[in-house]
């Protein structure tokens, strides 16, 4: 299939994320300041490059696991059903997890994952989210803390692809079609 041709404008800088992330992860060590160990768990695969600064702001005793959903393929448009395509490896039960997304869009991936992560009975479970869309919404439901929210755009870069591209941007992205 040939791909549409796109320009990127930026969006949000590397430098403004970063802020952002200082503040949230502030945030977190507050809420999170007596827990044992906490879960991090980062949803694939989109937030690897959040999860990665995150978690190096958070001066607390941490451990990582990964979950892969997937509710989109390699267009631009969500389709309702949400798959687990890669599980945690460990057990949660009884622990204080905190989920990290990078989009909130209609809103079906995250609620999914929370719904299946509450049935493992955590102690605690809270998530974050680098970006949310809330005019997409579908689903009623917020992350516990957001990054930035932004207007109904396909955005690429920090981790975040269009067709698996762009994932290696340092900054936020809006796609534009140029044809
Ligand atoms: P939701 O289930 O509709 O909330 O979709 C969440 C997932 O869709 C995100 O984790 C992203 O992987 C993907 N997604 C939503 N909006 C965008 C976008 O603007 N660019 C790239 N991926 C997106």
């Amino acid at each position: 299939m040939t791909q549409r041709p796109y320009v990127i404008d930026e969006m949000i800088s590397a430098k403004a994320i970063a802020a952002r992330i200082e503040t949230l992860a502030h945030a977190i060590r507050a809420e999170f300041h007596d827990t044992d160990k906490l879960v991090v768990v980062g949803l694939l695969r989109g937030s690897f490059v959040f999860i990665a600064d995150l978690v190096r702001d958070l001066d607390l005793p941490i451990e990582v696991d990964f979950l892969e959903a997937s509710s989109y393929g390699d267009a631009t448009e969500s389709s309702r059903e949400v798959r687990i395509l890669k599980d945690l490896r460990g057990a949660i039960e009884g622990r204080d997890v905190l989920v990290v997304e990078d989009i909130v869009d209609t809103g079906f991936t995250l609620s999914h994952v929370i719904h299946l992560l509450k049935s493992r009975k955590p102690a605690r479970l809270k998530t974050i989210a680098l970006l949310d869309k809330p005019s997409r919404r579908e689903v009623d439901i917020r992350a516990d803390w957001i990054g930035f929210e932004i207007p109904d755009e396909f955005v690429v870069g920090y981790g975040i692809d269009f067709a698996q591209r762009n994932r290696n941007l340092p900054f936020i992205g809006k796609v534009r079609f140029t044809d």
